[in-house]
């Protein structure tokens, strides 16, 4: 197979509707990479030692967590819906720490361990959204 195309022997076996699926995750992936390589030039500007302090810093709250990285992919189809489900806390937890298929997996310099759990938390007790 020539390099450079997308389709895997993998992709092979998938229903037309799973592939576009697929390929829907895959452009919110690359665009969430553009992200994270726009943000490490960002921590370069900056002195060497303002970094932790930006970094611990990063999130505001875990609404500011779901919105920037979450919402992504949740709030548009690609990923399930979470709020309103009344997910386990472990369960979220390990879900973004691990990925499931599709969805990638965050490390700890993405979303703190403490930031994780108020995520978990809060989406666990969250409402339905309302639309
Ligand atoms: C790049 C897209 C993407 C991003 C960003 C993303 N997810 Fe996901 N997530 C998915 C997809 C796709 C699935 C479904 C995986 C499957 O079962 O095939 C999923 C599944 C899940 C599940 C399991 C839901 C279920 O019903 O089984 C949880 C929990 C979850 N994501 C939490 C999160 C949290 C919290 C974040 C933010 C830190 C996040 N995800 C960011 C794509 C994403």
């Amino acid at each position: 197979m020539a390099q450079g195309e997308t389709n895997t022997p993998a992709d092979a076996g998938l229903a037309p509707n799973k592939k576009a699926k697929k390929k829907k995750v895959e452009e919110q992936v690359t665009k969430l990479k553009r992200m994270a390589v726009l943000a490490g030039t960002a921590f370069c500007a900056v002195a060497p030692g303002q970094v932790h302090a930006q970094a611990a810093g990063q999130w505001a709250n875990p609404t500011h967590v779901y919105t920037k990285i979450c919402g992504n992919c949740h709030e548009i189809g690609v990923g399930p819906r979470l709020k309103g489900r009344k997910l386990e806390v472990d369960f979220i937890q390990q879900t973004v720490r691990r990925g499931l298929k599709a969805m990638p997996a965050f490390r700890v310099t993405d979303v703190d361990d403490p930031m994780l759990v108020k995520l978990a938390e809060f989406l666990s007790t969250s409402e339905r959204a309302s639309k």
